[in-house]
């Protein structure tokens, strides 16, 4: 499904979110708090949109796909990046390869969840870092609703016009209302064995930073 969606994620993104997702990323670069020369990956990176500020910031980002065609698009987008294909579910990693891991928008489509966080716990350093970005449940119910509301209406409405694939923002829909809120969420981070679970809002809960650690 990315493959298809490759060449215009990234305006349809834009767009959906009214420009939103650009403070997010800034957010997601603060929560990993890495230091310039960290070794950090970014899993399920498509076109690099979610690495490229890691590098900004002077780290060494790994952004790594499954999808050709998202990797494709990220290679002519940011040519100084190292794209790597991978599964989130048995990653091309050894143990222990990095000072820090981020997924941003990316757990909520990988087919097991709890796996993919225990391949994280198992590539990220003792004492490492995993932030997860992804779509959540805003908290306070008159927005909830406004936004259960405008998601399922808007954003099959914006892809019609701008996507060539407007289906896959069906499944998109769903999948953020199938998609656990932020204690679930934390719970199933513990239960891989991420330490210190915490979590952040952002625009009132349609997006929460999901922060874990290794331990030592
Ligand atoms: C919505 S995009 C997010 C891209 C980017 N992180 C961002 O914030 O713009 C989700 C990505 O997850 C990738 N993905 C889904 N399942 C995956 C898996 N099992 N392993 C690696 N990547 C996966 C897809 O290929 C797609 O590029």
């Amino acid at each position: 499904m990315f493959d298809r969606l490759a060449p215009r994620y990234d305006v349809i993104n834009d767009v959906a979110s009214l420009g939103l997702d650009r403070l997010w990323r800034r957010a997601v670069v603060d929560a990993v708090a890495a230091r310039p020369g960290d070794l950090i990956l970014d899993l399920a990176a498509g076109t690099g949109t979610s690495s490229e500020p890691f590098a900004a910031a002077g780290c060494l980002v790994v952004p790594t796909d499954m999808s050709l065609g998202m990797l494709a698009e990220g290679r002519k987008r940011y040519p100084k990046l190292t794209f790597v294909a991978g599964d989130a579910l048995a990653l091309p990693y050894q143990d222990s390869s990095f000072d820090a891991a981020t997924i941003s928008f990316g757990l909520r489509n990988v087919a097991h969840t709890e796996q993919a966080l225990s391949e994280l716990l198992r590539v990220v350093k003792p004492g490492g870092t995993l932030v997860i970005c992804e779509f959540s449940t805003p908290t306070w119910a008159p927005w909830r609703s406004l936004y259960t509301t405008y998601l399922p209406r808007v954003v099959p409405l914006i892809a019609s016009w701008v996507s060539p694939n407007p289906a896959a923002y069906h499944y998109l829909v769903d999948s953020i209302v199938a998609w656990p809120d932020q204690q679930e969420l934390a719970v199933l981070m513990q239960r891989a064995g991420w330490q210190q679970v915490e979590h952040r809002n952002l625009a009132g809960g349609i997006v929460a930073l999901h922060r874990g650690r290794r331990g030592d």
